[in-house]
């Protein structure tokens, strides 16, 4: 083995489309400039360890360790990690799956390995999905490519980078609670299964509003993109996985000038994105109200891949 070995990947937001893409409708996401790394050393594995509470006790870590080890033909059993996280778990910023692509480049680099970008799309959606059963695998592509990409899930997955005119100035807000991906994802699997003909209007829906998000990302109109991302707001509460909480911040970003604002992620909880052309004054309102608020830019090509 060539140890120690560092693997790096980044989180993500979605800009449009989640839980309409795990049923085949196109989404938008981007990396960002957030993430984690990994590093692994011979010891006696398989033994993954995170300091962030959330993380810290989680089993999954020595089995994520050991599939991922396997994969690239190294022995779980030799193999050691740590992890450095700077995302915040449990918000829908991607952590999980930045987590699974940082794990498989840390072990792939001990194995001497370098991993081609369809392997690592494939390979990290199996390693994600030991923390959600049924990912559509666009989490672990905005871990392993960064910048801004339309994606329908599939095997393989169609990934489709965006020529974005500028970076899109956005605020990302969340607070306290950690909350789960799985959970709300499982939430409308069930709805979809009582009332399949209702859920599915609402998913084409979304899927109309991606396109329409993606095409105005790539002219740089942003008053077109930020209308996309409130009307995706709307069609995700009516799918019901937006939250009293998600609705509260995603109105006073709006209040203080946001161009559109929505969950992103699995929602139900967890963080909002808001796009606006003087991002400062709308994270500081969201701070006043006790939530914490970035404001980055995204989209740039191979931003927060690795
Ligand atoms: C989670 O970041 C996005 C969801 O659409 C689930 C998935 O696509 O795997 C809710």
């Amino acid at each position: 083995m060539r140890v120690p070995a560092r693997g790096r990947a980044g989180g993500k937001v979605i800009l449009l489309g989640e839980h309409a893409v795990v049923y085949g409708r196109p989404a938008v996401a981007s990396g960002i400039p957030l993430g984690l790394t990994v590093e692994v050393t011979a010891g006696r594995g398989p033994a993954l360890r995170a300091d962030a509470p959330f993380l810290a006790d989680d089993p999954r870590l020595p089995a994520l360790l050991a599939r991922a080890a396997e994969a690239v033909g190294l022995d779980p059993a030799e193999v050691v990690g740590t992890v450095e996280s700077e995302l915040p778990p449990g918000r829908g910023l991607g952590s999980s799956a930045a987590l699974a692509v940082a794990t498989l480049r840390a072990c792939a680099a001990a194995a001497g390995r370098v991993l081609g970008r369809d392997d690592e799309l494939a390979l990290g959606r199996r390693l994600e999905a030991l923390f959600h059963g049924t990912p559509s695998g666009i989490d672990p592509a905005a871990a392993a490519l960064g910048g801004c990409f339309r994606f329908v899930c599939g095997e393989p997955p169609q990934v489709t980078p965006l020529a974005i005119a500028r970076p899109l100035p956005l605020v990302v807000a969340f607070g306290d609670a950690p909350r789960s991906t799985a959970a709300a994802v499982a939430g409308l699997r069930a709805r979809w299964d009582a009332e399949r003909d209702a859920v599915e209007t609402l998913l084409d829906a979304t899927a109309a509003v991606a396109e329409a998000g993606a095409a105005a990302a790539v002219s740089g109109d942003l008053d077109a993109l930020g209308a996309a991302m409130d009307e995706n707001q709307r069609l995700l509460a009516a799918l019901g996985v937006s939250s009293p909480e998600v609705e509260a911040l995603v109105a006073e970003a709006r209040r203080a000038g946001a161009l559109g604002a929505k969950l992103t992620g699995g929602g139900a909880g967890g963080a909002v994105i808001a796009l606006a052309r003087d991002p400062e004054p709308v994270a500081a309102a969201l701070r006043r109200g006790g939530s914490r608020a970035l404001v980055i830019a995204v989209g740039a090509v191979g931003e927060g891949g690795s």
